[in-house]
Order: C-alpha cells, then sequence, then structure tokens
C-alpha cells in the first residue's frame, strides 16, 4: 500500500549507541545522498555498519540550504535514489521541488529504509588514521570510532566560502552565508539587503527576495547564464501512472552523459543550418531544464565560435525581458564574458523580471570592485551601500574542501592537505594512494557535478559495495591505489580538458573560487556513461591497486 508522503511508521530516531565502542566493517561519513544509500547498500550486504553526520539530521546539501527559494535544478522524478521501496511510496508535488519538499523526502527515505537507528548526527569527523589494519576515526566532540572500510560520503558543497573581504567582521548588521540561512528565514520586509554572488544560489534568492517588500542590492562580479527552468505541478495521478517506467528511466540515468537521459542534438553544431539550429535552440528553451544545455548541439564545449552564437541567443531572449538598460547591460552583457556551459548554469522561473522591479539595484563589480566591508554596509570603488542584512551567495571550497578539513592521513602520516597541495589526485574519483581501505563518492576527479546527483552518487557506491563484496570474497584484506594509476588517472583529465573551454573561464570546476587553491579540472569530463564502463572495468582485476591479502 502506498505510503503518504513523509508518514510511515517508522521512528526516526537516532542511534543510542556509545560512540566510543564503534568497530564496525564500515563507518560512513556524511548523510545526504550518498550516506543514506550507502547505509542501505551495505546493511544488505550483511556488513556492520555506522554513520557520522555532522548536522542534527538527513538531508546533506538540503539538509544546510534552507535559504529563500532554494530548490532543485535536477527535474523530477530523476533527483531521488532508485530503490523501488522508496520512489513507490513517493510523489512529488513539482518538476523541480524546493528544499522543504527535499527534507520531507529525506525523512521519507529514513522512514522506509529505518536508517536513523545506525546515524549519529552531530557529530564531526576531526581525524581519520589508518593503523596498518583498521581506521582510526576521532569525532569533534571526543569520540573514537574503528572500521575496516572508511568511506566519505562528504558531498562536493559543504565547507562554506567566505571571500577575504576587507573588514568582513566590521559589519553590524546580519551577515549570512546562504548555506547556513536561518531556518524559518528572516523577516526582509523595509529592510535594506545586500546579495554578493550569482552563482545558482544567488539567482535563486534574489528571485525570492525581490517579491518581499524589501530594498535589495545585488553585487555581480559574473553574470549567471541562467535558463528557464519552466516549472511546473505535478499530479500524483501522471506520476503513478508513469511508475511503470521507472526502473528504466533511473537505469537509463546511469548509463546516459549526465545522469539526466536528455536525447542528445541530432547532428554537430556546424551540420545544422542556421535555420535548424534556431528551430532547435527554441524547442530547448521552451521545454525548459537543463535541456538547452545538456541537448544542445555538444561541440559548444570545444567551439568558439558555437559557443558564443548560442550565447547571443541567449542573451537576445534575457535583454527581451530586463527593461532597465544599464540592469539587462550588467546580467546579460551584449559582450559574453565566459564561455557557456564553462561555470554552472542556473534555472530561474522569473529572474529576470523580478531583477527589474524598481525595489531591486544591480551593482556591477567587475566595473566597480567591492573595496570594503563597513560597519554600516559595502563600499565599492564608486559608492557606499548601507544594510540591515548580507548576505554572502559566495559558494563553496567545493570538492576537496570536506575531504581535507577531515584531517585524513595516509600510511605515512601524511596528510591530504599536504598530498594534493599543488593538485588533487584519485585513482578514479574513488580511491586515494596511501589511503586503504577508504572510498569517497560525489567526488573530485568523477563526474559530480556535470552530472545529476543521484545516479552518479548510486554509480560510486555500487562500485564501493561491489568492491568490498570482492575483496571479502578473495580474502582481500585492504586495497591500496598505487600513485602511478592515480597519476595517469589525472593526467587523462587534464589533458581531456584542455581540448575544451573550460580551462579559459575562472569557476569552481577549475578551483579558481579559492585563492591559492591550484587552477585543475577537478572534474571528469567524459561523462557519467563512460565513468561508469571505465571505473567498472578497473575492478575486474583490481587494475591501479596493490592487494594486501588477509
Ligand atoms: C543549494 C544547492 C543546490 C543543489 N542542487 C542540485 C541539483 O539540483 N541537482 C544536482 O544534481 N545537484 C545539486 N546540488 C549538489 C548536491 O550537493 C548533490 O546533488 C547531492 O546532494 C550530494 O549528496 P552527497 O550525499 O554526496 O553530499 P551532501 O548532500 O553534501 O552531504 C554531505 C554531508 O556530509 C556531512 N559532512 C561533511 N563533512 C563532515 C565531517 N567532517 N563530519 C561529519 N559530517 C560531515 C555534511 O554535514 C553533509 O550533510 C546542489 C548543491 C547545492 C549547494
Ligand atoms: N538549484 C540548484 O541546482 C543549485 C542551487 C544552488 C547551488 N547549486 C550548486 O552549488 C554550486 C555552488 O553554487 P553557489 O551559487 O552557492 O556558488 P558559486 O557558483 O561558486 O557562486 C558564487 C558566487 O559568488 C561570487 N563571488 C565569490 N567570491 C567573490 C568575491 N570575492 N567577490 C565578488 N563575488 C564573489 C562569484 O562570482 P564569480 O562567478 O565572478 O566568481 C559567484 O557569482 C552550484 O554551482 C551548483 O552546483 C545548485
Amino acid at each position: 500500500m502506498a505510503v503518504p508522503n513523509g508518514v510511515s511508521p517508522s521512528n526516526g530516531v537516532a542511534s543510542t549507541d556509545n560512540i566510543h565502542n564503534i568497530d564496525v566493517d564500515v563507518l560512513i561519513i556524511g548523510g545526504g545522498f550518498g550516506g543514506m544509500y550507502g547505509l542501505y547498500k551495505f546493511r544488505k550486504l550483511g556488513l556492520s555498519v555506522k554513520l557520522f553526520e555532522a548536522g542534527s539530521d538527513f538531508g546533506g546539501t538540503w539538509y544546510w540550504n534552507r535559504y529563500p527559494g532554494a530548490r532543485v535544478d535536477s527535474e523530477s522524478p530523476y533527483y531521488s535514489l532508485s530503490v523501488p521501496e522508496v520512489w513507490k511510496t513517493w510523489t512529488w508535488s513539482e518538476r523541480f521541488p524546493d528544499h522543504n519538499e527535499l527534507r520531507r523526502y529525506f525523512k521519507h527515505v529514513d522512514n522506509v529504509l529505518d536508517l536513523s537507528k545506525d546515524a549519529f548526527f552531530n557529530t564531526i569527523v576531526v581525524d581519520a588514521t589508518w593503523d596498518g589494519d583498521q581506521w582510526i576515526v576521532k569525532t569533534k566532540d571526543g569520540g573514537t570510532a574503528k572500521c575496516k572500510y572508511l568511506v566519505a560520503a562528504t558531498g562536493s558543497s559543504y565547507k562554506m566560502h567566505y571571500p577575504d573581504f576587507k573588514n568582513l567582521k566590521d559589519f553590524k548588521g546580519l551577515l549570512v552565508h546562504s548555506a547556513i540561512y536561518p531556518e524559518g528565514g528572516l523577516d526582509v520586509k523595509g529592510k535594506r539587503v545586500g546579495v554578493v554572488g550569482n552563482g545558482a544560489t544567488g539567482v535563486q534568492i534574489v528571485q525570492e527576495l525581490a517579491k518581499e517588500d524589501c530594498d535589495l542590492t545585488v553585487f555581480i562580479r559574473t553574470p549567471n547564464i541562467a535558463l528557464p527552468m519552466q516549472q511546473r505541478k505535478l499530479t500524483v495521478e501522471e506520476q503513478e501512472s508513469s511508475k511503470s517506467f521507472y526502473a528504466s528511466y533511473f537505469n537509463a540515468a546511469k548509463h546516459c552523459r549526465a545522469g539526466f537521459p536528455y536525447n542528445p542534438a541530432p547532428k554537430s553544431f556546424w551540420e545544422a543550418s542556421e535555420e535548424e539550429r534556431n528551430a532547435l535552440f527554441d524547442e530547448l528553451w521552451n521545454r525548459g531544464g537543463f535541456s538547452f544545455l545538456l541537448s544542445n548541439y555538444h561541440d559548444f564545449a570545444r567551439d568558439k565560435k558555437a559557443n558564443t552564437i548560442i550565447y547571443n541567443y541567449w542573451a537576445k531572449k534575457v535583454r527581451e525581458r530586463v527593461k532597465d538598460p544599464y540592469k539587462a547591460d550588467v546580467v546579460a552583457p551584449l559582450k559574453q564574458l565566459h564561455w557557456f556551459g564553462t561555470k554552472r548554469p542556473s534555472l530561474e522561473q522569473n529572474y529576470y523580471e523580478m531583477l527589474d522591479r524598481p525595489n531591486v539595484k544591480v551593482v556591477d563589480i567587475k566595473a566597480t570592485p567591492i573595496v570594503e566591508f563597513q560597519e554600516k554596509g559595502i563600499a565599492t570603488t564608486d559608492k557606499r551601500y548601507e544594510f540591515d542584512i548580507i548576505i554572502l551567495a559566495t559558494g563553496f571550497d567545493s570538492l576537496t574542501g570536506s575531504l581535507i578539513d577531515m584531517n585524513l592521513k595516509d600510511v605515512n602520516g601524511v596528510q591530504l592537505q599536504e598530498k594534493w597541495k599543488n593538485g588533487v589526485y584519485t585513482w578514479l574519483g574513488l580511491t586515494i594512494d596511501g589511503l586503504p581501505n577508504f572510498f569517497m563518492v560525489y567526488s573530485p576527479q568523477a563526474p559530480t557535478a556535470l552530472s545529476n546527483g543521484p545516479p552518479i552518487i548510486e554509480i560510486q557506491m555500487d562500485w564501493i559495495v561491489d568492491a568490498i563484496t570482492k575483496m571479502r570474497a578473495e580474502k582481500i584484506k585492504a586495497i591500496n591505489p598505487r600513485f602511478e594509476a592515480a597519476r595517469k588517472w589525472r593526467e587523462d583529465i587534464q589533458e581531456l580538458n584542455s581540448k575544451t573551454l573550460y580551462p579559459e573561464t575562472d569557476s569552481w570546476y577549475m578551483g579558481a573560487n579559492i585563492p591559492g587553491k591550484p587552477r585543475e579540472q577537478l572534474l571528469y569530463l567524459a561523462g557519467v556513461d563512460v565513468y561508469n564502463r571505465v571505473s567498472n572495468a578497473a575492478l575486474e582485476n583490481w587494475d591501479g591497486f596493490d592487494i594486501i591479502k588477509a
């Protein structure tokens, strides 16, 4: 019988075990999609497993990100687990659900799979060392746990980025990072609110807050090439009637380029006539979601001329919606500022109309950079702006931040931070040389942010489950990837990257958003389907691994 969303009978109570006595087969760090799916899978394998999570509940990204307008850009039902017990008893209310619905979904997953009983919340891992036989993991509140296999599901976007603005601490109003926006929201009515940042988060916040009766100022350094979401309500009936196909949908998502089975463009850019191209652009624009990105002519990722023609189409469409000429020039400039697709486009509903409202000011901080924060607000090279609230939508130390902060050490006691100071080295984006039996998902050097989250997370977690199953069958105590394999993996990624337009753009994909971080492609560009095949092929004969027999 179908259970109404989020109200199935299980208790959702966290583990009451003593954290000092934990000695398990698998310890998972992180309670988002990755951690929850892992807990479910390892239990099915008959292993003992516990999960540590810094937040006070499951949800990961969606536990933390509660800012106004926070919602997914991945369309239903693809932004969900492929586990039948979960999807059979769940329906989404919208094509692109919001953060509140996502948290209800995670509650549902917890209830259906009975996960909380093995989870420790408010538990932050601060140290992990391999003692020759097992991992010794320490937590911030003094706990110590032991495990044979350590799995980091610590996400790509956990460590917040506070830019090094001069005198940031001098601001006497309320300063809030988007990822820790207060639960229940902020009363912005009649207030002067500044938003710094125009990534996917900044776009969503501005679109939402502009509707409020507040005086909103938006600081934009690089305009987002935001695409039409074409949001709509979904009915229970339409979802129930298509559930017969869900297994095929979820399977297709794992065997395509970006974790959503979007139709690829029928030909390459220059094979199509201008007329055909414009017809396709219109079609994809109206379809919404990531269609304009993922069903478009794929050569835009390498071909500057093609990329600019696509950009010009986008700019024309957007400029028709922004009446204020200054605002139009800042948010959709006639001269392209970065290559389409080399930074994450946001999906928007009425962002451009909202920006155009009289209560919204736009400040181009490329032209007039922020000089400093002050007691009352922000000074640019041009002017002072006074605020009651400043929201930093300035992103994350993405992909590597949460891994490095855990104080992971290799067999020689060298910290991950030291190992990766000149660049990231992983084998398959799943393992790290010198860290035996350590695994990670939604990780650097995997498709991660270039794909829909759940399918790539499941592919990686299934790989880990298969690896551990094989180890146990072959009486292997530990696997340790070779540096040479990691060096080659890294080299292949950077080589493919060099043939694209990604290196020409300052993006977090390239580590360029964090001062001092090595500039390198942090993502696997060949696609989910290729990644799935290549990583599983390596497992067959333990390619790239040293094997330590029990
Ligand atoms: C606002 C926002 C919107 C997004 N929208 C989309 C989208 O539409 N589509 C898409 O595909 N992706 C989206 N993403 C990416 C999203 O992060 C992934 O889709 C997915 O949620 C990742 O799941 P995860 O389990 O790997 O990591 P997360 O959900 O990030 O969970 C990681 C967890 O690890 C915990 N953790 C980290 N370090 C420690 C530690 N040392 N000790 C204990 N716990 C720790 C964190 O508290 C966190 O809860 C979005 C990201 C953001 C920030
Ligand atoms: N619905 C969704 O799917 C959704 C929603 C939110 C987030 N996300 C995910 O989370 C990722 C992160 O998104 P995000 O928007 O939080 O972060 P982000 O993409 O890194 O954007 C950060 C913004 O802050 C600006 N910024 C950073 N440092 C600055 C500085 N010193 N001075 C001025 N401006 C500065 C950046 O400008 P520059 O561009 O000029 O550097 C950028 O506009 C996204 O790429 C996406 O993967 C997804």
